[in-house]
């Protein structure tokens, strides 16, 4: 595939400061050069802009409404032109309130073009929230529900009429951390969820098997990966961090069988906060897991 790097430098959906210099450690992190030495064509189209980052208490529910529908539209459209030159997209986040504006992009490219769609959310949270049940009102704690319909009509019609995404398109893999009104939500949209304690007690072999399950040669396989999905203790550098994450060999086994399914059509990397890190640790945790879901492993296998 010929790859498209998109930078959005923003925090507007967090609780703290900092994902915004997500991008550029990335990129001081060697992800162009870890690409192309793959092999694969690497375009790095540089960064979004929008709104800076107002920092205002929540209003009706909502922090940063606003600023959130103009930086996930702008992400929208940036994806959306990748995906019309069939390129593949790898959206530098950025907090996860701009997945509402890629996989809304991707979502909407798969309709019009007939493609199945899958979506692997690999993260500690659900990410599930509404202004009603929010404990925070920061919206990167909301994309999934506004994707399958639930939100600010602001953010549920981003990129087309509501839901975006059908539930049954989901597949939520390191699932630690689900605020009191979120479970009831999660288990209301009845979406399918591998939390920790099915990692632990079925293997991820196991789990992503299940997750991967179903796709076929014209299915779109979307990865949005939250950092915090992994263990703090190998990846500091995120702003809610969640204890009992995926270790090292876990993650690595996730991006591998990813990669060996073949279908990997756009990615996001996404909460990734320099400000938590420890000499950009964990964007380079990053990177190097990057190059195992674009296909890097020990031995030829097969
Ligand atoms: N569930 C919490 C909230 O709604 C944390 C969400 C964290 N989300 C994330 N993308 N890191 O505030
Ligand atoms: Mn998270
Ligand atoms: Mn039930
Ligand atoms: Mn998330």
């Amino acid at each position: 595939p010929r790859i498209s790097l998109i930078g959005a430098p923003t925090d507007i959906g967090a609780g703290h400061r900092g994902a915004a210099m997500g991008p550029e450690a990335l990129r001081v992190a060697g992800l162009a050069e870890a690409l192309r030495a793959r092999g694969l064509e690497v375009l790095d189209r540089g960064n979004l802009t929008g709104p800076l980052n107002p920092w205002q208490p929540p209003r009706d529910g909502y922090r940063h409404l606003p600023e959130v529908q103009a930086w996930a539209r702008t992400v929208a459209d940036a994806v959306a032109a990748e995906l019309t030159q069939a390129r593949l997209p790898i959206l530098l986040g950025g907090d996860h309130c701009l997945a509402i504006g890629s996989i809304g992009a991707v979502a909407r490219h798969c309709r019009t073009q007939g493609r199945n769609l899958r979506v692997l959310w690999l993260d500690a949270h659900a990410d599930f929230n509404t202004h009603a049940i929010t404990p925070s009102g920061n919206i990167h704690g909301m994309p999934v529900a506004c994707l399958c319909g639930q939100g600010p009509v602001e953010l549920t019609t981003l990129t087309g009429p509501a839901p975006a995404l059908r539930a049954d398109e989901i597949r939520q893999i390191g699932i630690r951390s689900v605020d009191p009104g979120e479970r009831r939500l999660v288990h209301d949209a009845g979406l399918v969820i591998f939390d920790m304690r099915y990692v632990d007690e079925m293997g991820m072999k196991r789990a992503m098997s299940e997750a991967l399950a179903g796709l076929d040669a014209d299915t779109h396989l979307h990865v949005s990966f939250d950092v915090d999905f992994l263990d703090p203790g190998i990846a500091p550098g995120v702003g809610t961090t969640v204890p009992g994450g995926p270790n090292y060999r876990e993650a690595q086994l996730v991006m591998e069988m990813i990669a060996d399914s073949g279908r990997l059509a756009s990615l996001d990397i996404m909460e990734l906060n320099p400000a938590f890190d420890d000499h950009n640790r964990t964007a380079l945790l990053a990177v190097d897991l990057v190059e195992s879901l674009f296909g890097k492993s020990t031995l030829m296998r097969g």
